[in-house]
């Protein structure tokens, strides 16, 4: 049978980056006692309260239709959130809510890019990034980031990748992998860039309320001339423990909003009222989960590079924000895949190789922060022994 061009475009984009960590779990299903540092997935349950609001809604009839850009109570949470945190005046008119950040992602590249255009975007970078770009049939084009510039995307950088079919900036900060944090100035490089070469700023802003202490959070909406061009997506998934729940949105001009509307209309005709109504509470609210994630997630990272750093040729990058560390493997002359494959098989310690997220972190593994301090301190002795072993040196 035939299958359509987008299919074939995505095929190969997702699972298979996801294989070690679909091994580990059927190697726990087994009964192994494998320590599972590959998914980000918070390590707290999400607050009961949201559970109440949401069972309380469906109690209360809000189980109907809604419409393709979002319920009232929702959207106007959201646009008294981003007023305060942003500084401007946001109203309903600048947002749609999807479910979760990837849905918003989808929604907003198909509305700024297709074939033909070009997407720049940093590599590494999340996983899902290629197939979303892939799907809009537009062209990725990925610009290094270097541990020297503590894995922030560089202004300077993305410059020698403008051509004229440049179409879209693809930020990510908080970034998944590194748990980079862009700063203010040099998203004003980049957003002056943008400005020069007519480009839309599409910013994936999901682990804005992970940002380890002492750091501080920027988005393109600080800057009221980038307003325009600027699109953010977010959700409560991570802010609030509440990735299940999938509540994301999109925000950005009116102009772009009613232009992605057709397309969430098509694709959904209409979020859940009854997660609307406990999403509009938990943005009200703010999140009573995210400071002390981002605390343990900041203590894992120390405990990682206090175990691991300097040993046998290791080193560990620690991020800003986020649940993930980085580490560096290349002193093994491993690929993180062949790495990260042998490491579970060996020693019950599941990673996600390098690889997975783009060719700049290929010798590399990105280690979850979310498993208890025990847990990482069991899985940094483990791979301490297996890098030892591989080398042929004392652990
Ligand atoms: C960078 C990044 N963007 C988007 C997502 C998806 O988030 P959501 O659960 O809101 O769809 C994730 C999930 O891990 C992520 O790491």
């Amino acid at each position: 049978m035939n299958y359509s061009a987008l299919t074939h475009r995505l095929q190969d984009l997702g699972g298979a980056k996801w294989e070690i960590h679909r091994l580990a779990r059927q190697m726990k299903a087994t009964g192994a006692d494998v320590i599972e540092l590959t998914i980000g997935q918070p390590d707290v349950p999400c607050p009961p309260e949201l559970i109440v609001r949401t069972t309380a809604a469906m109690e209360n009839g809000r189980t109907g239709y809604s419409n393709g850009r979002g319920e009232a109570d929702a959207l106007a949470a959201l646009a008294a959130h981003y007023t305060a945190r942003r500084g401007h005046a946001f109203g309903p008119e600048n947002f749609i809510t999807l479910p979760g950040t990837q849905t918003a992602l989808f929604a907003a590249l198909s509305t700024l890019a297709g074939p033909g255009d070009e997407v720049i975007v940093a590599d590494p970078m999340y996983a899902t990034y290629e197939g979303l770009i892939a799907a809009t049939g537009a062209k990725l084009v990925p610009v290094a980031l270097r541990p020297e510039t503590g894995f922030r995307l560089q202004a300077t950088d993305v410059a020698a990748h403008i051509t004229p079919k440049s179409r879209v900036l693809f930020l990510n900060s908080p970034h998944n992998p590194t748990g980079a944090v862009l700063r203010t100035d040099e998203i004003a490089a980049l957003g002056a860039l943008a400005i020069q070469h007519d480009l839309w700023i599409l910013s994936d802003e999901v682990y804005e309320d992970l940002v380890f202490d002492g750091v501080r959070f920027a988005s393109p909406l600080d800057l009221p001339e980038l307003l325009p061009r600027t699109v953010v997506t977010s959700s409560i998934s991570k802010s609030h423990a509440a990735p299940g729940f999938r509540s994301g949105w999109c925000i950005g001009s009116a102009e772009f909003c009613t232009m992605m509307l057709p397309l969430s209309e098509t694709m959904l005709f209409g979020s859940q009222p009854f997660i609307a109504e406990m999403t509009a509470h938990a943005i009200a609210a703010g999140s009573p989960v995210a400071r002390g994630m981002a605390a343990r997630f900041a203590r894992r990272a120390d405990l990682i590079h206090g175990r691991l750093h300097g040993h046998a040729g290791l080193a560990v990058h620690r991020p800003e924000a986020g649940m993930f560390a980085l580490l560096d493997i290349r002193c093994t002359g491993m690929s993180g895949e062949a790495f990260a494959r042998a490491l579970l098989a060996q020693s019950a310690v599941a990673t996600m190789p390098g690889e997975s997220f783009g060719k700049g972190l290929a010798g590399w593994l990105r280690l979850s922060l979310t498993q208890p301090d025990a847990a990482i301190e069991t899985a940094c002795t483990r791979i301490k022994a297996f890098v030892s072993q591989k080398q042929g040196t004392a652990a």
